[in-house]
C-alpha cells in the first residue's frame, strides 16, 4: 500500500514541520510529504522543507481579494500535488468554512493547549495565570470554529515552579513534536476515524492511574 500523501501548511518556524519531515524519513513510516505550502516567504519552515528537497509554494494571502480565493489557490496546489491529508503545522490565519468543509475529516491542526481549554493565542501564559498543574498541547480535526474539532491525540507536560510561558512552551513543543507524527501514524493505517464528531481510535491504551502534580 502506497504512503498517505501530505500537505503542510505552516507559516513560520517549522519545527512542527521538521518533527513530520523526520518521521517521514524512515521508510517504515506509512506517510510522506507531498507538499510543504506557507502565506509567508521568508517563513523558516519553507527553507527547512527545501533543505530536504521537497515541493515547497508560497501562496502570499496579501495577493488575493479575499480569504476564498486565497483558500482556492492553496486547495488547487494541494490537490495539484495529490494531497490526501492535509496538516496545519504553526499556520496562523483562520480558514473559511469552505475550505474546512472541503476538506473535512482530511485536515488536521496542532494546539498548544490541552483543548477544550486555552483556544486561541498566548496558551502558555494563560496556563500560567490560570494556576493549572498540567498543560500540553492537542492535535484534532478542523472544523469551522477557531480551535473546535474531534480531538485526535493529547499530550499533558506538568507545570513546575518556577515555569515562565517560555520555559512552558518549550516543554509543551517537545510534546507537539512527539504527537504530531503519532496522529498522522494513526490515520495513515487506518486507526483513527472520526465517528459522531469524536475520534475512534485503534490504540494502546495509557496508564490508567494517570499522572499527579505535584508527586505524591
Ligand atoms: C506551535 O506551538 C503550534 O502548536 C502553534 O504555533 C506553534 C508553531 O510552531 N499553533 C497555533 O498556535 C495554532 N493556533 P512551529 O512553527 O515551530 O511548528
Amino acid at each position: 500500500m502506497g504512503r498517505l500523501r501530505l500537505g503542510i501548511l505552516a507559516s513560520g518556524r517549522g519545527s512542527n514541520l521538521q518533527a513530520l519531515i523526520d518521521a517521514c524519513a524512515d521508510p517504515a513510516f506509512p506517510a510522506e510529504i507531498a507538499l510543504v505550502l506557507s502565506n509567508r516567504p521568508g517563513a523558516q519552515a519553507i527553507a527547512r522543507a527545501q533543505a530536504v528537497g521537497l515541493g515547497t509554494g508560497i501562496v502570499p494571502h496579501e495577493a488575493f481579494a479575499d480569504r476564498e480565493s486565497h483558500e482556492r489557490a492553496i486547495d488547487a496546489a494541494l490537490a495539484g500535488a495529490g494531497v490526501e491529508l492535509t496538516c496545519l503545522a504553526g499556520y496562523m490565519r483562520l480558514l473559511t468554512p469552505w475550505f474546512v468543509e472541503r476538506w473535512r475529516d482530511r485536515l488536521l491542526n496542532i494546539h498548544p493547549s490541552l483543548l477544550p481549554a486555552f483556544k486561541g493565542l498566548d496558551t502558555h501564559a494563560r496556563a500560567l495565570a490560570a494556576g493549572v498543574r498540567f498543560h500540553g498541547c492537542t492535535v484534532h480535526f478542523v472544523r469551522p470554529e477557531m480551535d473546535e474539532g474531534p480531538i485526535l491525540a493529547q499530550a499533558a507536560v506538568p507545570v513546575v515552579p518556577g515555569d515562565d510561558a517560555e520555559r512552558l512552551a518549550a516543554r509543551v513543543l517537545a510534546a507537539e513534536h512527539r504527537i504530531y507524527p503519532l496522529a498522522v501514524r494513526l490515520i495513515a493505517e487506518g486507526r483513527a476515524r472520526v465517528a459522531g464528531e469524536r475520534v475512534a481510535i485503534e490504540a494502546p491504551a495509557p496508564a490508567p492511574e494517570g499522572l499527579l502534580n505535584p508527586a505524591a
